[in-house]
């Protein structure tokens, strides 16, 4: 679905990535793991169009997207759901939910409002709420609930359960498992390896914009020391 090729990425003269590649299929749910700065934000970037490409090249279900405007890369069905959430400030939780929507994917049953709240409960009192005004696991929610209002065929989360408290945490990483259930598929980044592992098919170790690592959830566990030495805990 997703292929990404030895791409190298600069923020004016100081380069970032050096020859990143990484592929998600079909129904994957798959990670990008490294320490702060590695340069996992920069990636997902490089493929939503944010930070244009300097070399290499990005496949989406066959075709070239790393010189396209990040609007066509969202068009062509990659929804991300950014480091920091970013929702609407001022629009309320409807209007975020609506206000992109589209049916990318072409789904036989599309995202709905209706069922963004029965995944997401906590929206439902907040619904004509200004996004501002929720509380941080409310507008990661939200931003969840947002992208996949778009009906995206890659679902890709920056940190989502960063800065989060625990019940709020284990209701994401709930919904992550619902969407892997479901046949989405998934690039995630966080910080909490124990859960990705959990939850994810296939990982991807960064470190200082190359990689270093990728395998199997299998082989995380039957090597339970493997993750912290790939990512020098
Ligand atoms: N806008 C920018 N301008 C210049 N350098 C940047 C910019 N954004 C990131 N960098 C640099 O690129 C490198 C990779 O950063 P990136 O944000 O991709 O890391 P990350 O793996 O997402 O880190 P974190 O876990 O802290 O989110 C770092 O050295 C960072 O300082
Ligand atoms: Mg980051």
């Amino acid at each position: 679905m997703l292929t990404v090729s030895g791409i190298e990425t600069f923020y004016g003269a100081s380069q970032a990535l050096f020859g990143l590649s990484l592929e998600v299929g079909a129904r994957e749910v798959v990670t990008l793991m490294g320490r702060n700065g590695m340069g996992k934000t920069t990636t997902v970037h490089s493929i939503t169009g944010i930070t244009p490409v300097g070399g290499g090249e990005i496949r989406f279900e066959g075709r070239q997207i790393h010189r396209l405007p990040s609007f066509r890369i969202g068009q062509a069905g990659i929804a991300l759901v950014p480091e920091g959430r970013q929702v609407f400030p001022n629009l309320t939780v409807r209007e975020n939910l609506i206000a992109t929507a589209a049916n990318r994917a072409r789904r036989s049953e599309p995202w709905t409002v209706d069922r963004i709240l029965v995944m997401f409960p906590a929206l439902e009192a907040r619904f004509g709420v200004m996004a501002n005004l929720l509380s941080g696991g409310e507008q990661q929610m939200l931003a969840i609930g947002r992208a996949l209002m778009t009906n995206p065929r890659l679902l890709i989360l920056d940190e989502a359960t960063e800065g989060l408290a625990p019940l709020v945490r284990r209701d994401i990483w709930a919904c992550l498992e619902n969407l892997k259930r479901d046949g989405q598929a998934i690039l995630v980044i966080d910080k909490n390896v124990n859960d990705l592992a959990r939850v994810a098919d296939r990982h991807y170790v960064v470190e200082k914009g190359r990689n270093v690592w990728s395998g199997t959830s299998a082989e995380i566990h039957e090597n339970p020391g493997l993750l912290h030495e790939k990512l020098k805990l």
